[in-house]
Formats: C-alpha cells, sequence, structure tokens
C-alpha cells in the first residue's frame, strides 16, 4: 500500500465515490483510523478544544501543533495527513502563509495543509500551491474568526449564500485539492459541489458534498456534553472509559487489583 495522494481524491469525486475524514492528534487514534480505512485526517487546530483545553482554537500555536502532526504521520502509513495552519501564522500575507505551511511540511512532515478563508486568502493559496504544497481551504463558518462571526452561526443562509459560493470559486481558482464547508444550509453545499472541480468536504453541509469530516471525539463520543447538530455519536468512549476508570479505582482502594496473576 502507498499513501493517497490529492489526485486520489479527484479521481474519487469524478467517479463519484464519498469519503470520509477524521481529525486525529495522536499516534493510537491515527493508527486506528489508518487502519480503519479512513483516506484523509486532519490534524485540526481544534485539537486546542480537544486537546489543551482552550475555550477557542485562537490561541493554539504551531509549536503546540506540530508535535501532534509528527506523531499522527508516524502512526500512519496509507492516509494523507493534513496540518491545519493555526491562528495567526498565516493572515499577514503570502509570504507568512508559505512560511509556515514550509515548516509544517518540513518540521511536520505532514502531506498538506489547511488554512481558514475564501476569497481574502486567495493570495497565500496561491504562494502555497505554488511551492508545491497541496491546501485544503476551509470555508463557510470558520472557527478562527468566531469572534468576528459572533459565535458559531451556519453562513450562507438566504442571500449569503453567494458570499459562500464566491468563496468556493476563489479557493478553486487559487489551487486549493479540496475544500472544507462548515455550517452552510444544503442547498448552498450541494450548488458548490456540482460546481468546483474539487472535492468539498461538509461539516454541518448536509448529505450532498463529496467527503464528511467529524472531529474524532466528536464521532466516538469521548467529548461529553451537548454537541452541535451536524454531530452523530458511533461510540461512548466517555462511559466506556468513566466505567473502566471507576472500576479499577475500586479496585485498587479493595485490594482486588492486582491478582496473583499480575505479580512477579
Ligand atoms: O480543526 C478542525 O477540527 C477542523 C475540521 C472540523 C474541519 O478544521
Ligand atoms: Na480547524
Amino acid at each position: 500500500t502507498r499513501r493517497v495522494r490529492t489526485r486520489d481524491l479527484l479521481n474519487a469525486k469524478a467517479r463519484g465515490d464519498r469519503w470520509p475524514m477524521l481529525t486525529s492528534y495522536d499516534q493510537y487514534t491515527a493508527s486506528i483510523f489508518d487502519r480503519s480505512g479512513v483516506p484523509v485526517l486532519l490534524v485540526g487546530d481544534s485539537a486546542a478544544n480537544n486537546v489543551f483545553g482552550y475555550e477557542t482554537t485562537v490561541p493554539v500555536t504551531a509549536e503546540e501543533l506540530l508535535p501532534l502532526v509528527r506523531a499522527v504521520v508516524r502512526a500512519t502509513r496509507t492516509a494523507l495527513i493534513v496540518g491545519d495552519l493555526p491562528f495567526g501564522s498565516y493572515e499577514e500575507g503570502p509570504a507568512q502563509a508559505l512560511r509556515t505551511a514550509v515548516r509544517f511540511m518540513k518540521e511536520g512532515g505532514c502531506h498538506a495543509v489547511k488554512l481558514e478563508g475564501g476569497r481574502r486568502m486567495a493570495p497565500q493559496i496561491e504562494a502555497i500551491t505554488g511551492a508545491g504544497i497541496p491546501v485544503m481551504a476551509h470555508i463557510g463558518f470558520t472557527p478562527q474568526r468566531e469572534h468576528a462571526i459572533g459565535g458559531y452561526r451556519v453562513q450562507g443562509r438566504e442571500n449569503e449564500g453567494a458570499e459562500v459560493i464566491a468563496d468556493a470559486r476563489a479557493v478553486a481558482d487559487a489551487g486549493a485539492f479540496a475544500v472544507v464547508l462548515e455550517m452552510v444550509p444544503g442547498d448552498v453545499a450541494q450548488q458548490i459541489t456540482k460546481e468546483l472541480p474539487i472535492p468539498t468536504v461538509g461539516i454541518g453541509a448536509g448529505p450532498d458534498t463529496d467527503a464528511q469530516v467529524l472531529v474524532w471525539q466528536d464521532m466516538a463520543g469521548l467529548r461529553t456534553g451537548k454537541a452541535p447538530r451536524f454531530v452523530k455519536r458511533y461510540a461512548d468512549l466517555a462511559g466506556a472509559l468513566t466505567e473502566a476508570t471507576r472500576q479499577f479505582a475500586q479496585e485498587v482502594r479493595s485490594g482486588e487489583f492486582p491478582a496473583a496473576e499480575h505479580t512477579f
């Protein structure tokens, strides 16, 4: 087996084959997702929330994300690994964006980078792809702009739809190999998916995108509390881990663990 390439994802779109994407931030999940046939893994800046415990993705840095990128790359054989450029590492202009993207490729070892923004980020996407680094764009709701947008809100309702469509065209024209559509009405996502030559990856964007992505802790039910409406939980890892932890703690207190078979 060999690594998935961006070309494979283009070919999948041409065939009408849909594909899954998950976030991953560590070697065990990366290895499981890789061996389960998930062709693209994203080391998301959502590590800010899901690994480091920040309230938003704004504070997380390249220094924090790069070791996670390296871990996911080391643990996988087949998946294409996308490293997410954090807030503040590419907005200044194409030169800063290219410098950060090169760092992710050289120090992180990933195979592509992702950044947030549509028309505004076309110069950055052109600079990075011009250097031979594949770029996944991310439009619609973009969490790094949460404070400007005013919270988690669907983008592209009613006459705003044209804005999201213009962003989609711009990132494709700038050379992106794929585009994440986050919290976009299903009909807008469908129209973009039909029109664009590159794959669309939906999260809260309905059933008609070429691919679907979820944060793995949401998908597997490790995160507790109310999940966004677009999340489906495929397991209850929080429940399983809570039960295991309670049992371990109880057996230590009672003296039941360790038993003879655990003892040298
Ligand atoms: O960081 C992240 O998890 C993401 C995906 C939800 C697309 O950007
Ligand atoms: Na992200």
